[in-house]
């Protein structure tokens, strides 16, 4: 049965962290947010993820960055930013004035250097929650935390201890089992696990016998990846207690809705804002509608509602 439109309440509690609504949008994917301020109405977001920020100012990697393949996008940006303190500086000001969560991507190149940006942002403030980058497939070392369940527990624990920010674990679909990452994320006291990151892949310019990207190798994202994201929070969001964001192809309402169901409480809009900078309001001004439909209230109500087919039989008999 449907739900009247004015009963739906669209935030979201992920343990320390609240959200206004369940739309967030991804790291790397919107700039430091001022860049967007002229198209979309940035305090309605459920969040904002600036680009992950690195304790030193990188240049990033060569060109050709990023490459457009038939249903997704390459990147090998190599995690390109001024800074932590540039970043204090310059635009946690201005992303710390809007309406809207912000949540900060860190990335270091050791568990020491998680600690310091996190410290040094607690004491900064303006910020709601950190997001731990422990996926990027574009720099040497930044991948390896989330490739291995011992180093991700360390740094989600070492971060946790240091400040009193929410924390957010963001893991890479490029392990064998990541549930298994997604546990250790849990155990050490990860307010919410962020699924996915780039997919590891490449593009050949067979005539020149040479990869495409200047890094040879980079992440895919885009339509391409969704249905791996769906799996990946299907099967963490049956493994552990956490609450999940899910990210990975994401641009239409029903894809929105498949990951609500798959078993996310929020979601992060990343490629699609390429090509529509808007998609992420858009979406937001039809997801009560979608509720309605399904006969609920609250996003709590649907998320991990879904039944596997296997267990369906059982219950049929
Ligand atoms: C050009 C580009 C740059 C990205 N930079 C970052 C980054 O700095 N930090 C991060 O955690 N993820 C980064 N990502 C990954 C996205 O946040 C997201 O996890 C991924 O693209 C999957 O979502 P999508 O298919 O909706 O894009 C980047 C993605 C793209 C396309």
């Amino acid at each position: 049965m449907e739900t009247p439109a004015e009963k739906i309440d669209l935030s979201v509690q992920l343990n320390r962290l609240s959200l206004p609504n369940p739309i967030l949008v991804a790291s790397g994917t919107f700039g430091y947010a001022r860049e967007m301020e002229s198209l979309v109405d940035l305090d309605r977001l459920g969040g904002i993820l600036p680009k992950t920020i690195t304790v030193e100012p990188r240049i990033g990697n060569t060109a050709w960055r990023t490459v457009e393949t038939s249903c997704g996008l390459l990147n090998s940006i190599g995690l390109d930013n001024d800074g932590l303190e540039a970043f204090i500086a310059h635009h946690l000001p201005y992303l710390a004035s809007l309406g809207a969560p912000v949540i900060v991507s860190i990335a270091g190149r050791d568990e020491g250097e998680f600690i310091t940006m996190a410290t040094r942002l607690a004491e900064a403030g303006g910020l709601d929650a950190l997001e731990l980058n422990i996926s990027c497939p574009n720099v040497s070392g930044g991948v390896d935390f989330g490739t291995n369940e011992k180093s991700c527990a360390a740094v989600v624990r070492g971060v946790r201890e240091s400040c009193d920010l929410p924390v957010l674990a963001k893991l890479t679909p490029n392990v064998t089992d990541i549930t298994a990452i997604a546990r250790a994320a849990a155990e050490a006291g990860a307010d919410a696990i962020c699924l996915i990151n780039t997919l590891l892949g490449m593009a050949v310019d067979w005539r020149g016998r040479r990869p495409l990207l200047g890094n040879d190798m980079g992440g895919l994202s885009g339509p391409a990846i969704k249905p791996v994201a769906l799996r990946c929070v299907y099967q963490v969001a049956r493994s552990v207690d956490v609450p999940l964001i899910g990210i990975g192809g994401i641009a239409t309402l029903n894809d929105v809705m498949e990951f609500l169901v798959a078993g996310a409480s929020a979601v992060q809009i990343g490629t699609a804002n390429y090509y529509d900078p808007t998609v992420s309001t858009r979406l937001l001004d039809q997801l009560p509608g979608a509720l309605s439909e399904a006969g609920v209230t609250t996003i709590g109500e649907l998320s991990g509602s879904i039944v596997s087919n296997q267990e369906a039989v059982v219950a049929e008999g």
